[in-house]
């Protein structure tokens, strides 16, 4: 049977429709770059002038609490879908990955300048008027299962923070957090009129929004040409040990996680720069990496830790048609099952990145793709570009983009 990536662009979208992935109209959508339109994205942003597609793809085989997932990807690194599709079916092979979220809430602060000497009594007597406050500021909220939770008052040396725990339900929450924050940063000010506000804002530190997912990879699955399952498996355990004691392998390390994270949030619409705050706030000099291998029996262990405040719907979820469409082909998760299929994107990414990098080290499987990448650049034309590639596989000494370019005047002369 001829393999997804085997197929041509066209080829996978009519399988994606005859799957039921895809309906006609969505093939069209994604076969023109008009997929956002200007009154979309126009409205959405200021100074609006056009789009800036990326390539969105499909990292396939992941098996994610018994359910078989298709997963939008959108990235410019050309070996990132690849590199994940290949460890979740290492994964799959082994029973696939298991998920669990905590969605408590995310954390807004509002901060005054001043002392505040009898700051726990204060917060006793107007906490329940805080909560009618924040009731008020966003009624809807409640109605879907979310609202404030927890109020916390600290004090600094010229501070006083009031931390309110709130649940945005589905959405991510920046706009209800604010909108909350700023309505009851406003009756504080109103009874303390000795502090001065000084801000209401949210915060992208996000310990209550965790998501973790777990593999266990047989041994036999971890296997190549010249190093037994086993083998792999005490390599990357040992590349991961290393990881805990080097700062500069820590960052790349999880850089390779944040690849799939990255990919996968943007594909359904996620504030990246909010994923990419909460995910490395979440880490110290304790805990310098987002995930832990270990040997257990004849059993690679891999676990995975974010800090991911997302929402599956709200925002430039529920305005960009392709954020939609990558919704509906994962079959319009709840957004704990969202969290649950990143972070086993992430955790994919990773064990991809470590089995290349212990075995026969990152560029063997990179190369083909980067070829790609450089064929493209040197300005390759669709019918020219695995002549360039064949070229650059032959003579990797002269693969630079003068090198490409030079062979494609060549080429061009030739015929
Ligand atoms: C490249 O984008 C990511 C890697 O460097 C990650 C790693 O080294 O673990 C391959």
């Amino acid at each position: 049977m001829t393999k997804f990536y085997q197929l041509t662009t066209s080829q996978r979208l009519q399988k994606l429709q005859e799957q039921g992935y895809l309906t006609a109209s969505e093939v069209h959508l994604l076969q023109n770059s008009t997929a956002l339109s200007e009154t979309v994205g126009s409205h959405l942003i200021e100074n609006y002038v056009g789009n800036f597609p990326l390539p969105l793809g499909l990292a396939n085989h992941f098996v994610i609490n018994s359910q078989d997932y298709l997963i939008p990807m959108v990235t410019e690194e050309p070996s990132v879908i690849a590199a994940a599709s290949n460890a979740a079916q290492r994964m799959a092979y082994s029973g696939g990955i298991t998920t669990r979220v905590q969605r408590l809430g995310i954390n807004g602060q509002i901060v005054f300048q001043g002392e505040l000497p009898d700051h726990a009594e204060f917060l006793q007597q107007h906490q329940a008027v805080i909560y009618q406050v924040a009731k008020q500021a966003h009624p809807t909220l409640l109605e879907h299962g979310g609202g404030l939770q927890d109020i916390q008052l600290q004090t600094y040396p010229g501070y006083v923070e009031f931390n309110l725990l709130i649940d945005p339900a589905a959405a991510m929450g920046a706009n209800v957090v604010n909108t909350i924050l700023e309505a009851v940063a406003h009756y504080l000010q109103q009874q303390l009129p000795q502090l001065r506000l000084l801000m209401a804002i949210l915060s992208n530190h996000a310990p209550h929004q965790q998501a973790f997912a777990q593999a266990r990879i047989d041994f036999q699955q971890l296997a190549n040409e010249k190093m037994t399952g086993e083998l792999v498996a005490q390599r990357i355990v040992a590349a991961s040990d290393f990881a805990v004691l080097s700062p500069a392998r820590a960052a790349t390390h999880n850089k390779g996680i944040m690849n799939g994270v990255i990919a996968a949030s943007l594909a359904t619409g996620n504030d990246i720069r909010n994923v990419s705050a909460a995910v490395y706030a979440g880490l110290d000099d304790r805990q310098p990496l987002l995930t832990s291998w270990q040997l257990q029996g004849q059993q690679l262990v891999g676990k995975i830790k974010l800090n991911l405040p997302i929402g599956s719907v709200g925002g430039a979820i529920s305005t960009l048609p392709l954020a939609q469409l990558a919704l509906k082909i994962l079959r319009q998760p709840t957004v704990a099952d969202l969290m649950g299929i990143i972070a086993s994107v992430g955790l994919a990414s990773n064990l991809a990145a470590l089995r290349a990098l212990v075995t026969q080290g990152i560029q063997a499987g990179h190369m083909h793709l980067q070829w790609q990448s450089l064929a493209l650049a040197a300005g390759a034309h669709a019918n020219e570009i695995e002549q360039v590639v064949t070229y650059l596989d032959d003579h990797p000494q002269r693969a630079s983009l003068q090198g490409a370019q030079k062979f494609l005047q060549q080429l061009r002369k030739d015929k």
